[in-house]
């Protein structure tokens, strides 16, 4: 069995995606939820699903491994981020080296980077007059959206298009397709 920990800032919907999908899944449980605030969807999610909760402080998360400490302690083979807006630390990344996901709601490198990250996406797509957006699910290293790609899909926009139909067809997207492909990744390795 793989054990995934989920790291989330937010409402948590691909969270509770996930959680559903892997509910039945006899090779891969999700053994852990994190979270940087309190009273967000994910918490509620998390305990809807009865799975343990782990608040992120910058103490236990930045400025020391206790974090880490904790993934090793429950045996998480696998880390997904799941609108996460914190950067990780080093020493994360070094130790689950190609064993983080994070899905990212556009088309990378496009719309990627430092303070891409929910409407400020959409709406720098839609000020672009893109044709198309999309999602991407990419492994993370140490630097923001730059690992390595494993699966993009796209969605077309029209001139009639705003940033909130765009963000509504990303989304889309990321319900249909996230809890396969990190399945697919995982259960290749
Ligand atoms: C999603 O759009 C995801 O792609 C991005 O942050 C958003 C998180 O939404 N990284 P939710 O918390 O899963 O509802």
């Amino acid at each position: 069995m793989f054990r995934l920990a989920i790291l989330g800032s937010g409402s948590g919907s691909n969270a509770k995606n996930l959680l559903e999908y892997f509910a039945a899944s006899n090779e891969i449980e999700i053994g852990l939820i994190a979270h940087n605030k309190s009273n967000i969807g994910i918490v509620q999610h998390a305990l809807d699903f009865n799975i343990p909760t782990y608040l992120l402080t910058k103490e236990n998360f930045q400025l020391s491994d206790n974090f880490l400490q904790h993934l090793i302690e429950n045996k998480i083979d696998w880390i997904i981020l799941a609108g996460f807006l914190w950067k990780l630390p080093v020493s994360l990344c070094q130790r689950y080296s190609d064993k983080i996901l994070n899905i990212h709601p556009s088309l990378l490198p496009k719309y990627g980077g430092k303070g891409m990250y929910g409407h400020h996406v959409h709406e720098a797509v839609f000020h672009a007059h893109e044709k198309e957006s999309g999602i991407t699910i990419h492994l993370v290293n140490e630097e923001y959206d730059k690992g390595a790609i494993v699966f993009q899909a796209t969605t077309s926009l029209t001139p009639k298009d705003t940033p909130s139909t765009i963000e509504q067809k990303v989304r889309a997207l990321e319900i249909q397709h996230f809890p396969h492909i990190v399945e697919q990744t995982i259960l290749a390795k």
